[in-house]
This record gives structure tokens, C-alpha cells and sequence, in this order.
């Protein structure tokens, strides 16, 4: 396949990018408070009470997005169901065209994009960036996969010379994409773009936490020559739109990212009136192993990163670290002075590494997970609120937290979505490996360990879709389209197979036997 990576932070001039950027966000700035529509059969509506977008660092009102009330869901499904048969019969070259299209244009607008990703999230800059040029690799790497398929067609053998059978991957219909917050343009682009290029409509409803990043999206597939009703963008919450969407019965199949109760329901909804495809790619309560004859550093710099990057919300984020007994002491002390050192701070700024939580029910959360550390075990670094000045008093910080409890503790099990890590020593790989794969959650893991056969035998008994050994960029984060397949294994996903992987686009198509006479 002719796909090349093109992430352009890893060899960027800093403070070229920094200026761009600078840029880009007063230029974003200037359109804060707008009022933004939904997007139904090509066009703007606005007509709904308005969800209001607002910067988790400091409160500050973004946009106000018109939701789409549950009384358009029938019309919205409607204008899916009509514009996917002429998008379904269209030449598998030319959606693979339009979609590469949007991929240039994310990538010419990266800057804007990311710049509202960090009022938007909370993301450091250098993290809205990687999205953002994630979500145009996707979509390249995705129709390269329809281009390489030749549109998923196969001769398959003959029983006579006078038959001809092939075999011929075909679009289901109507797909509900719902996406999350974390990756708000990444993971709503490669959701959609896999669906898409099957040759399925979309119906996204991105987090209500997002609204303005997946206009983005939306703008870029749009722009590129997407007929108008092939994506259609609608704003809402998930108890209300999102599930009045996933149980509608003109709907062919959910492809979703998200908590894993909420995938659960939506696999029931979805179930309930018939057989219909289901994709989930859900949390994770992600281990990494260090084993006594671990390079030490490395060890601390690669789960330092993962359980602390994007401030600990991703579903890849390092929450458990199992560590030999032998080293414990230094690891965590390692560790716990790299978290104390790293003060959450305003995202927009250049230098901060750590930026706020998504919302308050996250403090929330980290005040209970912090409550019960204290009780069941010791805090070694943060546990609680930073100080921050002005407006930024305002924002949902918390602390990079470094607790040390035992395995059976509910904070080494329940997945938390924030800056916060669970320590535990061990003295055999054995009991290591029982205890890491002790988790209803299979999404990644890490080990670090000098010993081939320790790294052979993590890699061949991790229970977890996405293995990585010493990694010092990322004990369990940091996967890449076309480089990491991203599969959720146990509660961790539903399809076993994932999104930045070969296998994506192919699961949003039906097979059909064609056989002529
Ligand atoms: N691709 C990201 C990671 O692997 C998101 O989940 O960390």
C-alpha cells in the first residue's frame, strides 16, 4: 500500500510550529461565542435548544451549538437512508478520492483545528496536533485499504467452466458513529472514514463535550465533495439523541468509542430488534509490567507518559503498574518526583505538559479515587487541586497522582480517565502477568526488561489487543495508523479488530457471493 505517515511534529521547527499556532488561536479566538447549527441533508439547521461549548480550562464560553431535537431524528434517518444508495453504488475510486480529499484539507487547516481542540479539551498544543494530523492519516491509510482491494472484490473458483463467482464486499446502509472527547477529531475522522468508505452513510453525534471539533470534520468531508446527506452531523447528548439513534430501526449498524457501560447499552439497544453490527472500542484499564532487570529510566519515562499524557483520558492510558519488588522503591520514587515536577497549567501555552481534566464530574471522580488511596494505601505524588490564578481558578485541574495500593484494590480494577496511577510489587513474572491480566479490560499493556524471554513471555500471554515492550515514548499509549492496530480485547472492545489497523474498513461491509451463469 503506498500509505506514508506524514506526522510532522517528530521532525518540526518548535518554535515555527509555536508561532503558527499562536496565530491559529487568536485567529480561533476571535470567533468565540458563535452560534453553530447542526448539519442535516448538506445544510445548516438551527432550530434547537442550544448545548454550549465550554473550555474546560477556564469556563469560558466557546460556541452554542443548536441540538438536534429527538423530533428530526426520523428525517435525519430518512435523508441517511436515500443518500446511501447512490453513495453505496458510487465508484469505490472516487469515495476513496473524496476522502483523501478531506485528509488534504485537514491538513492544510491543521492549525485552526488543533487551536480549538486546546480550548475545546484541554489538550497541549503538541497533543491537538497529533490528533489532528492522526485524523488525515487515518483517512488516507483507511482508502488506501479500498485502493488496495480493489473495492473488495474476489474471484473465488469455478465448478464449471461456464460459472463465474465472485465474492463482493457490500455496504450495510445507515451507520450511527458516536465519538468520544478525548480524540475529538481523530477518532470521529477514522470512525466515519471506515464507515464511509464501505460505502455506509453516517450519522455522527460526536460528545457533547466537542461540538465545534467535529464541525471541523465536518467542514473538511464537506468540503472535499461529500454529497450532501452522506454526513450528516447532529448535536445532543448520549441519554437523550444518542440513544433515540442507536435504537431507531432504520438504522444498519452503531460504530462506537467510548466508556464500556455505555457500550453495553448501546450493543443492547442496538440487539434488541435484531441482528445488526455493533463495533465498540471501549476503556481499558491498562498495565505495564517492570521487571527487576528493567532499564530503570526508561521504565519511569515511558509510564510516565502514558499514565500522565493528555492528563490520563485516554482509553490507552497506563492506570496500573506492576514493578519488581526489588526496584519498587526507586521506580516510584522515580516516578512519583517526575509527577510532583509537572504542574498542570494553562494548555494553550506552549510549555504546559499537563492541562485540566474534560469536565467536573472528572474532579469528582479523582477526589473519591484519591479519598480511597489515602484510606487503602499511600499517595506518594499529588492528590490534590492546584492553586491556579484568575480565570484558571476556574478550570478542572488536578494533580498527577502517584498512589501505591494492592492489586485487589478497586483502583487497580475500575477504569478512571485521569492523571492517576496504581503501583503494586511483585516478585515472579508469573504473578505479575496473573495479576496484569487479572481485568475484565483488554486494550493495551506494557513491559519493560532487558530478558528476551521475559519480553516473549509478556507478548505471548498478555491478555491485551496492543503489546508493547520498552517503550520509553509510551509504556501502553501512543498508536499510530498504519502502525499499531488498535483492537480491544475482553470488555475492551467488540470487534477484535481495530481502528489505525489493516483489517478496519473491511468490517463495514457485508459479504455477497456472486455467481453467473
Ligand atoms: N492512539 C492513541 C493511543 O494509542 C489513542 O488511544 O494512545
Amino acid at each position: 500500500m503506498s500509505f506514508r505517515i506524514t506526522y510532522s511534529v517528530l521532525d518540526a521547527d518548535l518554535s515555527q510550529l509555536h508561532a503558527e499556532f499562536d496565530k491559529a488561536l487568536s485567529a480561533v479566538r476571535g470567533k468565540l461565542g458563535a452560534e453553530h447549527p447542526s448539519f442535516i441533508s448538506g445544510e445548516p439547521w438551527r432550530g434547537g435548544d442550544l448545548l454550549d461549548s465550554r473550555n474546560p480550562a477556564n469556563q469560558e464560553l466557546l460556541g452554542r451549538f443548536h441540538r438536534t431535537p429527538l423530533s428530526e431524528v426520523d428525517r435525519v434517518v430518512r435523508v441517511s437512508r436515500e443518500a446511501q444508495k447512490k453513495w453505496g453504488a458510487t465508484p469505490w475510486q472516487e469515495r476513496a478520492r473524496i476522502l483523501k480529499r478531506a485528509a488534504d484539507l485537514i491538513s492544510e487547516r491543521r492549525m485552526e483545528l488543533a487551536a480549538i481542540m486546546t480550548l475545546e479539551v484541554g489538550k497541549t498544543r503538541l497533543e491537538s496536533l497529533g490528533d489532528v494530523e492522526e485524523s488525515a492519516d487515518l483517512m488516507r491509510y483507511y482508502a488506501g485499504q479500498l485502493e488496495e482491494a480493489e473495492g473488495f472484490v474476489k474471484p473465488l473458483a469455478r465448478l464449471s467452466p461456464k460459472e463465474d463467482t465472485r465474492s463482493v464486499l457490500r455496504p450495510y446502509g445507515v451507520f450511527v458513529v458516536i465519538s468520544p472527547f478525548n480524540f475529538p477529531v481523530a477518532l470521529a475522522a477514522g470512525m466515519s472514514a471506515g464507515v464511509l468508505l464501505g460505502g455506509n452513510t453516517v450519522i455522527l453525534k460526536p460528545s457533547e463535550e466537542t461540538p465545534w471539533c467535529a464541525e471541523g470534520l465536518y467542514q473538511a468531508l464537506h468540503d472535499a465533495g461529500l454529497p450532501p446527506g452522506v454526513f450528516q452531523l447532529v448535536h445532543g447528548e448520549g441519554e437523550s439523541l444518542g440513544a433515540a439513534l442507536v435504537s431507531h430501526p432504520g438504522i444498519d449498524g452503531v460504530n462506537f468509542t467510548g466508556s464500556q457501560p455505555v457500550g453495553m447499552e448501546i450493543h443492547r439497544r442496538l440487539t434488541a430488534q435484531s441482528v445488526r453490527p455493533c463495533f465498540l472500542e471501549l476503556g481499558g484499564k491498562n498495565p505495564a509490567i517492570v521487571c527487576r532487570d528493567a532499564d530503570l529510566e526508561a521504565a519511569i519515562e515511558g509510564c510516565y507518559r502514558s499514565a500522565f499524557g493528555l492528563s490520563g483520558q485516554k482509553c490507552s492510558a497506563l492506570s496500573r503498574i506492576y514493578v519488581h519488588e526489588d526496584l519498587k522503591r526507586d521506580f516510584i520514587a522515580g516516578l512519583a518526583e517526575k509527577a510532583r515536577a509537572t504542574r498542570a497549567a494553562d494548555p494553550s501555552l506552549a510549555s504546559t505538559y499537563l492541562g485540566p481534566v474534560i469536565n467536573d464530574a472528572s474532579v469528582k471522580r479523582f477526589e473519591r479515587a484519591v479519598a480511597e488511596a489515602r484510606q487503602g494505601g499511600t499517595v506518594h505524588a499529588g492528590g490534590g487541586r492546584p492553586q491556579l490564578d484568575g480565570a484558571l481558578a476556574q478550570g478542572h485541574f488536578v494533580e498527577a497522582t502517584v498512589v501505591e495500593v494492592p492489586h485487589g484494590h478497586r483502583l487497580m480494577r475500575d477504569e478512571l480517565f485521569l492523571p492517576f496511577v496504581g503501583v503494586t510489587g511483585f516478585r515472579t513474572l508469573d504473578e505479575a502477568l496473573g495479576m496484569a491480566n487479572d481485568c475484565i479490560y483488554g486494550l493495551t499493556a506494557g513491559v519493560f526488561s532487558r530478558k528476551p524471554e521475559d519480553v516473549e513471555a509478556f507478548m505471548d500471554r498478555a491478555e491485551a489487543g496492543v503489546l508493547y515492550a520498552n517503550r520509553r515514548t509510551g509504556a501502553t499509549t501512543g498508536a499510530w495508523p498504519g502502525v499499531q492496530s488498535f483492537c480491544g480485547w475482553k470488555a475492551s472492545g467488540g470487534s477484535g479488530k481495530g481502528g489505525c489497523g489493516p483489517y478496519y474498513v473491511s468490517q463495514f461491509m457485508r459479504e455477497q457471493s456472486q455467481t453467473r451463469m
